[in-house]
């Protein structure tokens, strides 16, 4: 990669006040670099990946804190704008596709119309060209009949559905950076397969950096490029996805090694060992 990154973070901390007076670090002085690349996050569930991805775009809600040394957008810490300015970046240079869809789809307005008006927010078009953008993305996501689903209602859909209408509505602005946190983990594999497909495209056609967080290593390790291996808040481990298996840190060997695998089967996967001194 010869161009300077996308996005460098450094010295991230994700913090929330405990019932007894003491701190919980969620996110303990991470930091990595990412480039026109897809980046996996992976780790354990609690291992601090979601706060990691809201934390960027300063979506932590508060009692939870964020203090970094730095997170730089091309050389613009984003930390240091205004609440309005970062909302023009979460809207328009950065998008994140949240872990639970349900939750981010308004359940009263029509699919099409929430495509509309995220569109219509961010660029100047009149209602038909935004339609017309709407349904192509629709279309991009491989969402077969993409005039029905426009017209539809978020309870209509199914998870997978819903998932990739997120994505839709995600990519309607032509963000540069795509946080996709467990983008796939409700669909089926042959749809999984697709998305993971749509982003593959969009990284390579148009230089978007895609942050793909799962819990999946397998998975992560076969569509990424570079991954972060986390854990108790804490980026264990850097390597390349072709790599992997040359790792060092006993978590992430852990990980390989409780992983079932086709081509050798086990009577027994390992069982992972957790170590309170690779989060000190
Ligand atoms: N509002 C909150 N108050 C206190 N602690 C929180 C809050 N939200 C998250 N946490 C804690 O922060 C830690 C990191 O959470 P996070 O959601 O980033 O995990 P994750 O790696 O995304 O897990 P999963 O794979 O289950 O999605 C967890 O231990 C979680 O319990
Ligand atoms: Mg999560």
């Amino acid at each position: 990669m010869t161009d300077a990154p996308l996005l460098d973070v450094k010295g991230l901390n994700v913090t929330f006040p405990t019932r007894d007076g003491g701190i919980f670090h969620a996110v303990r002085d991470l930091g990595f670099t990412l480039g026109r690349e897809r980046l996996g996050i992976v780790g354990e569930s609690g291992s601090g990946k979601s706060m990691t991805g809201r934390a960027i775009l300063r979506l932590v809600r508060p009692p939870g804190k964020v203090i970094a040394d730095h997170i730089n957008l091309e050389g613009q810490n984003l930390l240091d704008l205004s609440e309005r300015d970062m909302r023009k970046v979460r809207g328009q240079r950065i998008s994140m596709v949240m872990q639970d869809p349900k939750f981010s789809l308004n359940p009263v307005m029509t699919v099409g119309n929430q495509i509309v008006e995220a569109y219509r927010l961010h660029a100047s078009v009149s209602k038909k060209q935004a339609k017309q953008k709407a349904l192509e993305m629709l279309e991009a996501v491989a969402i077969r009949d993409p005039e029905r689903v426009f017209r539809a209602y978020p309870h209509e859909m199914s998870g997978g559905m819903g998932q990739r209408i997120m994505i839709a509505m995600m990519l309607v602005p032509d963000p540069e950076i795509l946080i996709a946190d467990e983008p796939t983990s409700a669909l089926d594999v042959s749809v999984q397969g697709d998305v993971l497909r749509i982003m593959d495209k969009l990284v390579k056609e148009r230089g978007m950096g895609l942050i793909f967080i799962s819990h999946d290593l397998n998975l992560v390790s076969a569509f990424c490029d570079r991954i972060l291996i986390m854990y108790a808040g804490r980026v264990v481990e850097t390597c390349e996805a072709g790599k992997l298996h040359e790792a060092t840190h006993p978590y992430t060997r852990g990980l390989l090694n409780s992983l079932p695998r086709l081509d050798e089967p086990r009577e027994r996967l390992d069982v992972l060992q957790r170590d309170p001194s690779w989060s000190a």
